[in-house]
């Protein structure tokens, strides 16, 4: 399905999408996991390559088609979709953890499948995963403090020359056109109808696919110039959580925790039922207001983060 009436302003930019759910293996047949539709994330990916970026979407366990124009690369495990985002996020402007990434993983993962005539059933010792969304975090503030000892990461530009290789303050990507117009569901009045706006690996996500339109896109914005030098490091990181009480406390506590500049929050629990058609978001920023995002299909919550991303990375 290709998407309408967008705007190109995310055209030459590298954006990496992360969706699904992990599952952390017991014995060869049986995994811990979260429950994830993927829809969420498949949508970014989708509205991201209709507003012109280069997307590599690393999707675990989803059972959903390929977004065509993304480059897809699938993984099971939480320490899988770790090393696939960080294998693609030298020289992506973006990367946003829409995945639902195991907490922990059993210490141990048998050979062989565990019998039942094995006796009474042994516990799962678990241990905890790395946080890939901190570790992102981390490894920008890194490399803003001593920017002299970062690599840079040039890549191909959008018309095939190689860009610079002088590190860069976040930010300033000189010959950036800019946003050539705001796409659906800016100013944060989008609606959300669906569940899936989470990444919190105890969230499930419903799986209403919303309704999309059909045929070209809108004319491309002026793509970030070939010679432009670009940081090692993602400018915009984006996380997704899921929370069932104290939403917008805990939302920014993990936002500062967790160093990304958007965090995409919904209320999950109580007459909020998970595989309803609908739900709300607030998408939190690091230094400005929170963006409500009322009622909406997950393509128009899509287009929100977008519009903030784009917008930070102007
Ligand atoms: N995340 C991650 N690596 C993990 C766990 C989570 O990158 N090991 C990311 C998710 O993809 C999501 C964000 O962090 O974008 C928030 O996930 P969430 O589970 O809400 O946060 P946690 O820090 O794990 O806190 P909680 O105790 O609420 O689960
Ligand atoms: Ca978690």
């Amino acid at each position: 399905r290709v998407l309408r009436g967008r705007p190109r302003d995310l055209a030459g930019r590298k954006i990496v999408v992360s969706a699904g759910g992990t599952r952390e293996a017991i014995d060869p047949v049986r995994y811990i996991g979260n429950r994830s539709s993927g829809l969420q994330g498949y949508a970014l990916a989708r509205t991201a390559v209709a507003r012109g970026a280069e997307v590599t979407l690393v999707a675990a366990n989803v059972s959903l088609p390929d977004p065509a124009g993304a480059k897809v690369v699938r993984v099971e495990s939480a320490a899988d979709l770790r090393e696939a985002v960080l294998a693609a996020t030298p020289g992506a402007d973006v990367v946003v953890m829409a995945a639902a990434v195991a907490d922990f993983r059993p210490e141990t993962r048998h050979d062989t499948k565990i019998k039942k005539t094995d006796g009474e059933p042994a516990p799962i010792h678990l241990t905890k995963n790395p946080d890939i969304l901190a570790e992102l975090g981390a490894l920008r503030r890194a490399a803003r403090t001593s920017p002299a000892e970062a690599p840079s990461a040039p890549r191909p530009s959008v018309t095939g020359a190689v860009r610079g290789t002088t590190p860069q303050p976040v930010g300033a990507l000189p010959g950036d056109g800019g946003p050539a117009g705001n796409g659906g569901g800016s100013g944060g009045q989008a609606a959300v109808r669906d569940g899936d706006l989470s990444g919190g690996p105890a969230s499930a996500r419903s799986d209403a696919a919303s309704a999309g339109s059909v045929a070209d896109a809108a004319p491309a914005a002026r793509v970030p110039e070939a010679s432009a030098p670009r940081p090692p490091y993602p400018q915009v990181i984006v996380g997704f959580a899921a929370e069932t009480h104290d939403v917008l406390a805990n939302g920014q506590a993990k936002l500062a925790r967790k160093g990304c500049d958007l965090l995409v929050v919904n209320q999950v629990g109580e007459g909020l039922a998970f595989g309803t058609p609908g739900n709300a978001a607030t998408v939190l920023v690091a230094d400005g207001e929170p963006v409500e995002v009322p009622y909406a299909p997950k393509e128009d919550v899509a287009d929100v983060v977008w519009d903030l991303v784009a917008a930070r990375l102007a």
